[in-house]
């Protein structure tokens, strides 16, 4: 059963008011988020995730903490492929919702709830392992996101943060580039009709080089052990154990 008994369900706010990369957000395009999603990524983003989950190193008997879940794509993945059981947070009550459909189909031991990144409602060293795709770059303060997922993991656990990045070097970064600011934005607007995917296209060029972020989860306590840039660096995949 899908908990958002933790935090209300966000209220009706006018679209203006709606921060970008919020979970109001991200309510408003979640009926067509797996679609956008497969396209945008060119089928790609599976593959991906399957990377992160074995990154993780967990099988069953273990609790994994899948942040930023939306439509809990990885933790089902996460689910089926290690057999661990898992728990899905995020803020947005309909991608949620969504993902409850998909899990329920499946029968798997993953509970969905309601909650933001950086105020997660868990003991201190609750989880064997954490993950967060394509969501850390929506959390407005990610070093305080990054603490709290150190805070309710078990020391040594690992966290695998999967995250769009826009290719700087090597002979195809012109064209991944163009890929993200021109045919993301125009796939995005012309089958969703949303400004959202500016956002998406502008979020990804502001987010910092993978260096730079590694340092982050440093400075948040992990001691971290992968930087690996996958598909010509269109995306990166960062590993880090909590202390
Ligand atoms: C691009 S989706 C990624 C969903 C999923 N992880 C996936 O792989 O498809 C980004 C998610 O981040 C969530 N999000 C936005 N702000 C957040 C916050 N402060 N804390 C946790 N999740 C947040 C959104 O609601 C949305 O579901």
């Amino acid at each position: 059963m899908m908990n958002t008994q933790t935090r209300s369900p966000a209220p009706a706010v006018a679209p203006e008011d709606v921060r970008l990369g919020s979970g109001e957000m991200f309510d408003a395009i979640a009926h067509r988020y797996d679609f956008l999603n497969r396209i945008i990524s060119l089928g790609i983003d599976q593959r991906w995730r399957r990377r992160t989950v074995d990154a993780l190193r967990v099988s069953a008997g273990h609790h994994v903490l899948d942040v930023a879940t939306g439509t809990a794509d990885l933790a089902i993945l996460t689910a089926k492929r290690t057999g661990a059981q898992v728990t899905g947070v995020d803020p947005s009550v309909n991608m949620l919702k969504h993902g409850q459909v998909k899990v329920d189909k499946r029968g798997l031991p993953i509970s969905l709830v309601c909650g933001d990144a950086q105020d997660l409602t868990f003991a201190d060293d609750t989880f064997d392992g954490a993950t967060i795709a394509f969501g850390i770059r929506n959390v407005p303060d990610r070093a305080r996101g990054l603490a709290e997922m150190n805070r309710v993991l078990k020391p040594g656990a690992r966290l695998a943060v999967l995250e769009l990045s826009e290719p700087r070097a090597g002979i195809l970064g012109p064209l991944a580039r163009f890929h993200i600011h021109h045919v993301v934005p125009f796939l995005g607007a012309l089958i969703s009709g949303n400004k959202e995917y500016r956002y998406l296209q502008k979020s990804i060029a502001d987010f910092p080089p993978p260096q730079a972020f590694a340092s982050l989860m440093t400075d948040a306590g992990f001691r971290v052990t992968e930087v690996t840039p996958l598909t010509f660096g269109v995306c990166c995949l960062y590993v880090g154990e909590a202390s």
